[in-house]
């Protein structure tokens, strides 16, 4: 199906993901078990937002359904097939955009093309597709440095989309965005997901974000990451933020506080480590004190989790 006015890229469809039981433990200086059989089924083109205090493991479930790291136990798989390491079938979005920054937008979009070893002709027209997506025609030409943090975003969820992904995962990429900027950002971000089918998988700290966006907001609780609910969003679509139905909305925004509320316990609060006690070394783990287990990018260890500073609602900010 095209839409009018729209300028271009094959829709890629959505793929469904299947989340079986995923548990995973860093071991290192310390011990952290941070998913705990986690499972999920994410239909094929459906938008998933996961939501949850800081620390519960989302980037890292993101990171393993993108096939960055493995699980202990468990299995991810896209479509039928299991995910075994980085998976062209995904396309990934940071909260920052990361751009080269030598290279011009269009060069940065085009990148994963020139790795894959696509021809130059395919990638011309893959790139002009996608940054008339994305409304970036004028800037094709413009290195990262002169264009603002929302263009540079822009030019991350183009490149992410370079290789005609079947599922987008995207882990708070609108965080560092003003609200204004935020709200269009959300609204685009709908208007592509009509054009390419993509399946989604964003993570998000705010409630109206992913009450907008998604099908299904997935809470997340900590010390072991589990899931603790699944709230079905039945609103129609297309969504424009006017249309909504604002009692609608507020009454699942509440239903997903209320799950929110009852992760933020006092073991939270306190940053008492429950998981220290719980979690014994398994065979082939290190031990405390021993060097990580672990060589991940740099990118993926978040430092000190802020346990003090559990999710606050957006609107009480
Ligand atoms: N590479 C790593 N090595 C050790 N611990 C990690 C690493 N990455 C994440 N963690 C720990 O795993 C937990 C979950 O982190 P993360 O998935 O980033 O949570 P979230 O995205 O929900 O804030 C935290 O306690 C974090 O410190
Ligand atoms: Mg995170």
């Amino acid at each position: 199906m095209t839409m009018p006015g729209a300028a271009g890229p094959v829709p890629s469809g959505g793929a469904g993901i299947r989340i079986s039981d995923v548990s995973l433990t860093f071991t290192g200086s310390r011990t952290v078990h941070v998913l705990d059989k986690v499972a999920l089924d994410v239909r094929p083109g459906e938008v998933i937002a996961l939501i949850g205090p800081n620390g519960c493991g989302k980037s890292t479930l993101l990171r393993v359904l993108g096939g960055l790291i493995g699980a202990d136990e468990g299995s991810v798989s896209i479509d039928g097939t299991p995910v075994t390491g980085p998976d062209p079938r995904m396309g990934l979005v940071f909260q920052e955009a990361r751009l080269l920054a030598w290279r011009t937008a269009e060069q940065n979009v085009r990148f994963p093309m020139e790795l894959a070893g696509w021809s130059r002709e395919r990638q011309e027209a893959r790139s002009s597709d996608l940054l008339g997506l994305v409304g970036l025609r004028e800037f094709a030409k413009a290195k990262p440095s002169t264009l603002s943090g929302g263009t540079r975003q822009r030019v991350a969820i183009a490149r992410a989309l370079a290789l005609e992904p079947r599922v987008l995962l995207m882990d708070e990429p609108f965080s560092a965005l003003d609200a204004l900027t935020r709200e269009r950002f959300n609204a685009e971000l709908l208007r592509l997901w009509e054009r390419t089918g993509t399946t989604i998988v964003i993570v998000t700290h705010s409630i109206p974000e992913a009450v907008f966006l998604a099908d299904r907001v997935v809470v997340m609780s900590p010390r072991p990451g589990h899931v603790v609910a699944e709230i079905p969003v039945e609103l129609p679509r297309p969504r424009r933020a006017a249309d909504l139905d604002s009692a609608f909305v507020s009454h699942v925004a509440a239903e997903v506080r209320r799950h929110l509320v009852d992760t933020t316990d006092d073991r939270i609060a306190m940053g008492e480590d429950r998981t220290a006690s719980v979690a014994p070394s398994k065979p082939g783990h290190a031990a405390p004190g021993a060097a990580p287990a672990r060589v991940l990018h740099p990118d993926t260890d978040p430092g000190t989790p802020a346990w003090f500073d559990p999710f606050r609602p957006e609107d009480e900010a």
